[in-house]
């Protein structure tokens, strides 16, 4: 028996991994299939923004971001609290005794930020009835699922993940929490042109952050003066970030996200994966990719011209 810690709660329960289940073929961990009704019944309002992501897509900087551009650049309010209790992850229960995320959000006042991981086909119906604005972020799959192996490894409650080897099988085959990686990224693509969808990359925030933060403040109708997108750009940096209790996740009591064996804020880079895929392993990567990313005008980069420490993210 293993006793945690989340907000000074003492938690009293087993940390074990999820079990996987299915939600019309996509696979999910148990506990949010069995929650299911609760959470495609989930009311969006109106004013509600999601940031919608495949998992380890860079949705904690997006969050962060967004969060800083509605406060006008107050890090001070930026760190009222963890990144999940500022902006509620919809679908997510970590355990039948703590609140899940459509509650968290239930109990906010609006406007109202929320994340989700979900593919498109099962997001609630609300948040395309009320219109809501949609901020989705895609990061090229070979960086995705090195740091979703990582995290795999270091989130005690995510599924095992098995070696580096058996994790890119898995990942290849969709057999993952949240689905296909593939399916994602096209799925909401295709979704953009029919709904208030703002798409961005996680390898153009890297490289030019400062533009992809004035996208982001437009598409929320929010004028940023010079010096407020300073200190935006500033504060949302990786190496800023990593410090940053309120974002790092070091919230969350080391029984579940252990740091030691791989930190949440582990290398915040573009082209990591070159230190990860061998070659027959890329090989075989790069012609099962051509297959399932047929007939898309998606194109994702894999590395960046400028190397990954590019001048303009200082
Ligand atoms: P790495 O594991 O490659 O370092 P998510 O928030 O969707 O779970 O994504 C986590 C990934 O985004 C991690 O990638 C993390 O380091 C990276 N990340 C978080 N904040 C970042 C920032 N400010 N700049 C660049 N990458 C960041």
């Amino acid at each position: 028996m293993s006793a945690a810690k989340i907000k000074g709660i003492k938690i009293d329960w087993e940390v074990t991994r999820h079990e996987l289940a299915e939600v019309e073929g996509i696979p999910l961990t148990k506990k949010m299939c069995d929650r299911w009704d609760k959470i495609w019944g989930f009311q969006a309002k109106p004013d509600d923004l999601l940031i919608a992501t495949y998992v380890k897509a860079g949705t904690t900087w997006t969050q962060e971001i967004v969060d800083m551009i509605q406060h006008d650049g107050d890090t001070e309010k930026c760190k009222r609290a963890s990144t999940s209790e500022r902006q509620p992850f919809i679908e997510w229960v970590l355990h039948e005794t703590l609140t899940p995320g459509w509650e968290k959000a239930e109990a906010m006042p609006s406007p109202r930020t929320l994340k989700t991981h979900l593919p498109v086909q099962l997001v609630p119906p609300s948040f395309w009835e009320q219109n809501c604005k949609i901020i989705y972020v895609a990061r090229n799959a070979k960086d995705n699922v090195v740091s979703s192996y990582h995290f795999h490894r270091m989130n005690q409650i995510m599924p095992e993940p098995g070696t580096w080897e058996e994790f890119l099988e898995k990942y290849m085959a969709g057999k993952v929490v949240w689905g296909s990686w593939y399916d994602h990224v096209k799925g909401w693509w295709k979704a953009k042109d029919h709904h208030r969808i703002l798409y961005l990359f996680y390898e153009d925030i890297k490289e030019n952050p400062r533009h992809e933060i004035q996208k982001i403040s437009q598409f929320l109708e929010k004028d940023l003066e010079k010096e407020i997108l300073d200190k935006i750009v500033h504060h949302t940096q990786f190496e800023i970030m990593k410090e940053n209790p309120m974002a790092n996740y070091t919230m969350v009591p080391p029984e579940i996200m252990n740091h030691k064996i791989s930190p949440f804020m582990r290398k915040g880079a573009v082209g990591d994966w070159k230190n990860y895929f061998t070659v027959a392993q890329n090989e075989r990567f790069d012609e099962d990719y051509k297959k399932k990313m047929a007939g898309t005008s998606l194109t994702f980069r894999k590395e960046l011209s400028g190397g990954t420490d590019s001048p303009l993210y200082h």
